[in-house]
């Protein structure tokens, strides 16, 4: 089994979205049974709570309904999970130190990302924007950036892992 954690601030708009969107490309290809994921938030503002509505609005008019609920990044999610996906360079730091603080070492490369790498059309940018604060069109941003950064993601871990032959068409 390949473990995939998605990493935000309050895991309630970008990593729970993420997340969704990516278990729905993972089920197409049947690789459920292969491939699971998660999300947490580096804070622990909003555990328990549903996904944000407005992300929640978005998702499903986009057909993935989201219904993870928030929980805060543990030290055990280092041990449990193969790719950690941060959204953003704070994201990122903030696991990296937290990894340190629980295991004395920094996490390997081949398992922390900036999930947006994975994004074709990221441009310059490395960070899947946190649109809380934002307007509506943030969360399209979101959602888009993490629909084109999940397939490129899929694709890499079905060659690393040798899945090509298990795919469905
Ligand atoms: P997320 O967005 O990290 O994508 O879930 C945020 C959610 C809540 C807050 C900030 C960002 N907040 O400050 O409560």
């Amino acid at each position: 089994m390949i473990q995939v954690l998605f990493v935000c601030l309050g895991n309630i708009c970008r990593s729970p979205v993420a997340e969704g969107v990516f278990k729905e490309l993972v089920e197409k290809k049947g690789l459920g049974d292969i491939i699971q994921c998660d999300s947490a938030g580096t804070a622990a503002y909003h555990t328990g709570s549903l996904p944000d509505k407005r992300m929640r609005k978005t998702a499903f008019d986009r057909g993935i309904s989201l219904t993870h609920a928030a929980r805060q990044l543990s030290s055990d999610d280092f041990d449990r999970f193969d790719y950690i996906m941060a959204m953003d360079e704070t994201n990122f730091t903030n696991i990296r130190d937290a990894s340190f603080r629980a295991n004395g070492s920094y996490l390997p490369d081949r398992q922390l990302y900036l999930y947006r790498l994975f994004d074709p059309l990221r441009g310059e940018s490395v960070i899947v924007p946190d649109p809380y604060y934002g307007e509506i069109s943030g969360f399209t941003d979101v959602y888009e950036i993490v629909e084109r950064a999940g397939a490129k993601f899929l694709d890499y871990l079905i060659e690393k892992h040798g899945l090509s032959s298990v795919l469905r068409d």
